[in-house]
């Protein structure tokens, strides 16, 4: 059973500034719901309840997200405006919510790590907000559930990207299992590749199922030349104990952290709920 998600939400945002100096990227919305509630909710929906949220300085205002607001309920209680809080009202009945700062912005395996008071022993999902994902049916950390189900080690969801965008994502190397055209064995993982040594389109996005070995992992992962702890070399370990399976996810994802993905989100779920 997975039943926590990990949200490294601690990164300053600087491709939003300055919208994300007082902030935080993850409240910034898409039509009227901030870029965390979608991700929250995908984890409610693969009936995940515990939310464990890694937050920094500037970050307060996800806590207050998601918790009552006495004053502004009172105030529209009974009003027509009362069903615009219904949606945010119901995720905090069904959720528990906990927090740790990441008191230096390490990089996204350092703010994994820095989860581990919350998570424990046990395997637990993981959603970078930013990272918006839209599904038919099943939303991706379900769909990851089964396949966790089914192999029992570390899973990461991928996505095919033009080979010239390669050097913005980790990149995968993998073998097909059991005969499925969706599901891969990683052999190898590289950060960033050029294009010319790329070892595949195949890229990692923000949804992850990690087993627990991967904290004391983490805790041997020298930073990068950047200052920052990788997760894709954390990963790296496990795949050589063939221990990641690479999922491609049925549905969209909108990399709502730049300009560009947040607008084609915004447009797509407009576009959706025929407001254009
Ligand atoms: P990003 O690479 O998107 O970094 O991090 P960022 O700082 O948020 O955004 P830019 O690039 O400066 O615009 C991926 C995810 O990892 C989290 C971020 O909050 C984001 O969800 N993260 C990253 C941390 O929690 N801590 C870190 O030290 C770094």
């Amino acid at each position: 059973m997975i039943k926590k998600c990990l949200f490294p939400a601690a990164g300053y945002g600087t491709r939003f500034l300055p919208a994300t100096k007082a902030v935080p990227k993850e409240m910034l919305p898409i039509l009227t719901k901030p870029l965390m509630q979608y991700g929250v909710e995908e984890a409610l929906s693969a009936g995940i309840t515990n939310m464990a949220i890694v937050t920094g300085r500037g970050k307060r205002a996800i806590e207050d997200h998601f918790d009552n607001a006495f004053e502004l309920e009172s105030q529209l209680s009974g009003t027509s405006k009362e069903s615009y809080l219904k949606d945010i009202k119901e995720i905090i009945k069904k959720s528990t919510f906990t927090y740790v700062r990441q008191k230096k912005m390490l990089g996204l395996g350092h703010a994994i790590l820095t989860g581990e008071p919350l998570i424990g022993d046990e395997p637990f999902a993981v959603v970078l907000a930013d990272d918006l994902c839209d599904c038919d049916e099943d939303g991706v950390i379900s769909q990851m559930i089964e396949v966790y189900n089914q192999y029992q080690c570390s899973v990461i969801a991928i996505e095919e990207v033009p080979m010239n965008q390669t050097s913005k994502y980790g990149i995968i190397a993998g073998n097909l299992v059991d005969n499925s055209d969706d599901t891969y064995r990683v052999t190898d993982m590289v950060e960033k590749p050029k294009e010319e040594s790329a070892p595949s389109n195949m890229a990692i996005i923000g949804r992850y199922i990690l087993t627990p070995d991967i904290f004391n992992i983490l805790k041997s992962i020298r930073p990068d030349k950047n200052g920052e702890i990788q997760i894709t070399d954390a990963l790296l370990v496990q795949a050589k104990q063939s221990k990641v399976i690479a999922y491609k996810f049925k549905g969209r994802r909108f990399d709502c952290g730049g300009i560009e993905g947040f607008i084609q989100a915004t447009n797509y779920f407009a576009k959706k709920q025929g407001i254009i």
